[in-house]
């Protein structure tokens, strides 16, 4: 809804006259954010929260469910404080709230633009039916360490890709209008390269290049503002000595400044109070006034604003005007999700069971398209006609891992397992199933069991991989195998089920591509299933059984070894590319430079060949538009959905590019024998890049046009155009 001048100016004198009537503590309490825990029987508030939103101490809350907590809560505020300013209640709906949806990296998998959109409108959906009003999401970390857990958050190894699910996922939960009782304040975060940090271990040290901060870490945060995302999370960790919450040159510099963004600015959970541990403050007054200074408008959960600020002003450190920006933000915000007009208005009616029941086949659709096929010999997947399966594995009736990281208010209860995906596909199908072994623990006494029951199966379908709460926040590991004894049950399978001439297909669950050589080498098919949320089963089943032709295509390279890593298709080039005759070459010895798959890759269940790329116009200026057209052809026997991917490589400029840049991609579905055109539109000013002051330039000269099934060099078709100034 747009408001008019009139209005607007109606609005600000009520904000102003607001700030102007409030006391110290009470801006302060605009300024913090605190937990409420939650029991069976309804929220805990942690410590005086009760007390504190009474006396309008404490403005806004996170980690609370349910509308009617929501409802009583806010009317604390509304109701029983001096100025009756309502909550402003956040929850992390970081892949759907009660009913889940595929982790982020699995849903870029999907390369669906509007599949992304749709998951954050129902999850906004059902968030706010639940009386919520913000979301900590998206996440837009960039990650090439599959070591490190929160890549399971965020888009993938590319930044264009990270820039478009920004657009796609603040458009999905804030909707057309903030204020709507079907809308959340979205969160981008983690602001910014929280992905590389040291060896990939959770909140360790970042220590990047300008240019790398500029060009990968940074465009999806710009994209996210150009779409309006309300708020902004600083990440808690440091770039090259600067902890994010404090860095004046990004958050006042960058991000208030040069992209203009005026919403609020959040800090990360205790991550004021954790400056101390940085090394930059001395105590909380320190720590308080220098995130102040650098434009944080709440602190979560380090109680350092309303601790520290009343110090740092009477000694002069902070003023009252810096004090009433960030209160006035806050406000603002509030206004802008409508709740001084109608606190109550999220969670005032029940949805619908057809709105339930719509969100789960959203689910189930985007999830099965989040399925990469990593591999299938002999075309042993679709399944096809089979008597018996067995279902193997701990993952195999799993319903609670199914969530992944992150889900507090999902409904475990409801989740589907792979066992009863299949059971519900199939019927007729005799359908056999044992654990083998736990996720982590050491216990083999219940592979021979297992292992027995391949002889009585038609086809074996083995479900391993990591357990939920192995990726997401805190989460790094070292070595990306797999847990427990998995792999000695999985090589028993294995032997077997070739002993017996027998097809193994595997469904891998995990938050990161995982370093699996040898599985890969000896499985039949491979289908990376992430975490797909409530209708993981189901989609599984869907894709397993050829219901649904797999199309997803991995958003990060899989390593063949973790020493590769980070291994990325954006790299720059080297003075001594690999030449395999010559020594001195860039190279390891004992293992590939490339990755065992690719970003990009992906199977289906076509067989599809592109040729005749071309691009018009051959000669463009910085204002063009370029289009790229490609045909594709289905050789295949079924029907299947082909992703190309159109990359970009200057060749000669005058700071080395990439040697492949993402800047599109399109789709098509074909029957058997069928052909057409994936088109692809490319703005000229694509093709810019940050010169050596570090500003954009247009460089006259040659760009090589590459498009192909995955970021592999060697199955690209390439092209070229003449750039001109
Ligand atoms: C810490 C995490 O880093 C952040 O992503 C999350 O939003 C907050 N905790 C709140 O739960």
């Amino acid at each position: 809804m747009c408001r008019g001048p009139r209005s607007r100016g109606r609005l600000v004198s009520r904000l102003e006259k607001l700030i102007a009537a409030m006391t110290l503590a009470e801006k302060l309490g605009q300024m913090t954010m605190t937990a409420s825990g939650y029991a069976v029987t309804g929220p805990v508030i942690a410590g005086d929260s009760t007390h504190s939103i009474r006396d309008g101490t404490l403005g806004n809350l996170l980690n609370m469910v349910g509308a009617d907590h929501c409802h009583e809560m806010q009317r604390l505020a509304v109701e029983g404080s001096r100025l009756g300013i309502p909550l402003l209640i956040g929850l992390d709906i970081i892949h759907g709230h009660r009913t889940l949806f595929p982790v982020p990296l699995a849903e870029v998998a999907s390369f669906d633009p509007k599949a992304w959109t749709q998951t954050a409108r129902e999850a906004a959906l059902e968030g706010a039916a639940d009386g919520l009003a913000m979301t900590f999401a998206p996440m837009l970390d960039v990650s090439r360490d599959p070591r490190w857990g929160r890549g399971v958050e965020g888009p993938g190894e590319d930044s264009w890709l990270g820039a478009r699910v920004a657009e796609a996922k603040v458009r999905g939960f804030q909707g057309d209008d903030l204020s709507s009782p079907e809308s959340l304040a979205a969160c981008a975060k983690h602001f910014c390269a929280y992905g590389p940090v040291t060896a990939g271990r959770e909140y360790a040290a970042v220590d990047i290049s300008e240019r790398t901060v500029h060009e990968v870490h940074l465009p999806p945060f710009a994209a996210a503002i150009d779409a309006g995302v309300a708020t902004i999370m600083p990440s808690f960790t440091d770039l090259a000595g600067i902890p994010m919450t404090v860095h004046v040159g990004l958050l006042r510099g960058w991000l208030r400044g040069k992209h203009g963004f005026d919403g609020v600015i959040v800090s990360d959970y205790n991550a004021i109070g954790e400056l101390i541990n940085h090394g930059v403050a001395a105590d909380l007054v320190e720590a308080a006034t220098l995130s102040l200074k650098a434009g944080v408008d709440i602190d979560m959960m380090s109680d350092a604003y309303r601790r520290g600020l009343p110090t740092a002003l009477e000694r002069g450190w902070v003023t009252m005007e810096e004090i009433d920006a960030a209160v006035r933000r806050v406000l603002t915000l509030k206004e802008r999700l409508g709740l001084f007009d109608d606190p109550y208005r999220r969670g005032a009616k029940p949805e619908t069971p057809a709105a339930l029941a719509n969100r789960r086949r959203v689910a189930r659709d985007v999830s099965a398209r989040s399925i990469v096929m990593l591999k299938n010999d002999n075309d042993t997947l679709p399944l096809g006609q089979v008597r018996t399966i067995a279902v193997l594995g701990p993952l195999a009736n799993a319903s609670a891992e199914m969530g992944g990281p992150w889900g507090s208010a999902q409904d475990v209860e409801s989740h589907v397992a792979v066992l009863a995906g299949l059971r519900n596909a199939s019927s007729g199908t005799e359908i056999l199933h044992e654990a083998g072994v736990d996720i982590q623990s050491d216990a083999t006494t219940g592979i021979p069991g297992a292992v027995a029951l391949c002889e009585r199966a038609d086809a074996i379908v083995l479900c391993i991989g990591e357990a939920a709460n192995m990726s997401g926040e805190a989460a790094s590991r070292a070595q990306l195998d797999l847990p427990g004894q998995q792999r000695a049950f999985a090589e028993a399978v294995l032997a077997r089920a070739r002993k017996l001439g027998k097809r193994v297909i595997v469904v891998l669950f995990s938050g990161r591509p995982l370093v699996l050589p040898w599985l890969f080498e000896k499985a039949d098919a491979v289908l990376a299933a992430w975490f797909l949320g409530s209708e993981a089963g189901n989609a599984i089943a869907d894709v397993l059984t050829g219901r649904v032709s797999p199309t997803g295509r991995t958003p990060m390279a899989w390593p063949v070894a973790v020493g590769q890593i980070p291994v990325f298709f954006g790299e720059r080039p080297s003075g001594r590319p690999f030449n395999p005759k010559d020594h001195y070459t860039s190279k390891y010895l004992d293992i590939p430079n490339e990755p065992l798959f690719p970003f990009g890759h992906g199977l289906t269940y076509g067989r599809f060949v592109l040729s005749n790329l071309r691009v018009t116009p051959g000669q463009v200026s910085e204002r063009d538009t370029l289009e790229v057209r490609v045909d594709v052809t289905n050789e295949g026997a079924r029907r299947a959905e082909e992703t190309v991917f159109l990359f970009i490589h200057d060749k000669v400029a005058s700071v080395t590019r990439p040697l492949l840049e993402l800047k599109g991609f399109g789709k098509i579905a074909l029957e058997p024998g069928g052909s057409g055109t994936v088109v692809m539109q490319m703005p000229a000013s694509e093709l810019r890049f940050l010169g050596l002051e570090m500003k954009p330039v247009f460089e006259a000269g040659e760009v090589e046009i590459l498009v192909g099934p995955c970021a592999d060099r060697t199955k690209l078709l390439v092209t070229s155009v003449k750039l001109e100034r």
